[in-house]
């Protein structure tokens, strides 16, 4: 059956959700799924606003030609080729032979390569205009926010701007289109929308600051996004600015505390605990995650929230624990500054963690290692670990 919704005069939600995949991009858990957004303006021409992946590919057949009724696709945006928005357009073009694909030049470089179709091109760079009858498209080139081809199109008539993957965020629809009709998108969206951000997108901050400076200069009714919900009033600016934190690596929360540990058998497990709880002794807030139990990308996320990163690890093969090393060479990759580190290491025989963090934080933009605690096994000099707590 279809579903598609209105969000304007003549313009449709005609997206679909997911919830049966496990892993998005086989990497990133999504307990509460994803949504592929796709959007069809109905002027005088018919234009269609990327597709979506292939697995609801049949649902958004339905959904378009339900709202089309009858008429012809004139035009598909392509914003963004990778696949989970682009993996229906050979079906869609099969459908609709006089198509023409609107993109830049490497959008049909993409467009060859994943799926070797030759498409109907109509080609456009930065501020070119198409006018779909009562409402003008203009493009804005929005390159590696996430991908080289990105970009974003914006309606000058209806002020709705088609962000691509900026704006973005994990979690299913539950038949709101809006984020304001879930009371919010504070409460209802923002943990997923920084786990979105921060690991898909989250290396690319200078790119999606390029993009929100142009913005800025854009008058925005409406943002629609590829996936999660549609933002209007408040909304916007509050993403706005939460976007504009994270991609300028800004803590959040520049006076919480994230601890982040392994523990192989509960010696530095316990430390973690002692510490936390003479933080919060202290008035601090302060977030504990077990790196070995918990997916790396809410750990990521969680850095890019707190202004105070404590790692706590023991050694392993004179280097770190595998979990820990794998969360700290992630936040390497994605390129994460500005942040105030402190080090629990643990070593029963031959410590290496201290050394192993200055490592990679020696070769990351202002992580500074501010204090290391070192402990062997379970035991503890209790007067070093006061110290090391009054400094965080
Ligand atoms: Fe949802 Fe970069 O694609």
């Amino acid at each position: 059956m279809h579903s598609v919704r209105q969000i304007s005069d003549k313009l449709y939600y005609i997206g679909v959700n997911d919830r049966r995949l496990e892993l998005f991009e086989n990497l990133f858990p999504i307990p509460h799924g994803v949504s592929y957004n796709s959007y069809l303006l109905m002027d005088e021409k018919t234009v269609l606003f990327d597709t979506v992946d292939h697995s609801g590919s049949a649902q958004f057949i339905e959904n378009l030609e339900y709202v089309l009724a009858g008429r012809t696709l004139d035009y598909i945006v392509v914003n963004h080729v990778e696949p989970d928005h682009a993996a229906s357009l050979k079906d869609i073009i099969a459908k609709y032979e006089n198509v023409q694909i609107v993109g830049n030049a490497k959008t049909f470089t993409f467009i060859e390569q994943f799926f070797g179709s030759k498409v109907n091109q109509h080609l456009v760079k930065e501020g070119d205009i198409l006018e779909t009858g009562e409402h003008k498209l203009t493009f804005v080139m929005a390159s590696m926010v996430h991908w080289p081809e990105v970009m974003v199109t914006y309606d000058i008539t209806s002020k709705v701007l088609f962000s691509a993957d900026a704006y973005g965020t994990f979690k299913a629809l539950d038949g709101g289109i809006f984020a304001d009709e879930y009371g919010g998108f504070e409460d209802k969206f923002l943990k997923e929308a920084r786990r979105y951000y921060t690991n898909i997108v989250g290396k690319y901050g200078l790119q999606t600051q390029k993009l929100l400076t142009k913005a800025k200069g854009l008058e925005i009714d409406i943002i629609c996004p590829l996936h999660g919900p549609v933002l209007r009033g408040e909304d916007i600016g509050f993403f706005t600015e939460k976007q504009s934190t994270w991609s300028s690596y800004t803590p959040e929360n520049p006076d919480d505390i994230f601890i982040c540990y392994a523990s192989m058998y509960g010696n530095t497990e316990s430390v973690v605990n002692a510490l936390a709880m003479k933080l919060a002794e202290n008035g601090k807030k302060v977030s504990v995650m077990n790196a070995c139990n918990t997916d790396t990308s809410y750990l990521i996320a969680e850095a890019f929230r707190c202004g105070k990163i404590v790692l706590a690890s023991p050694t392993y093969n004179a280097d770190l624990h595998p979990a820990m090393k794998t969360f700290t060479e992630d936040l390497k990759a994605i390129a994460l500054r500005n942040r105030e580190l402190y080090v629990i290491e643990n070593g029963s025989w031959a410590a290496a963690v201290a050394k192993k963090i200055k490592e990679v934080a020696d070769s990351m933009k202002n992580m500074e290692v501010k204090a290391v605690l070192s402990i062997k096994s379970s035991k503890v000099d209790e007067q070093a670990f006061q110290e090391f707590a009054n400094q965080i």
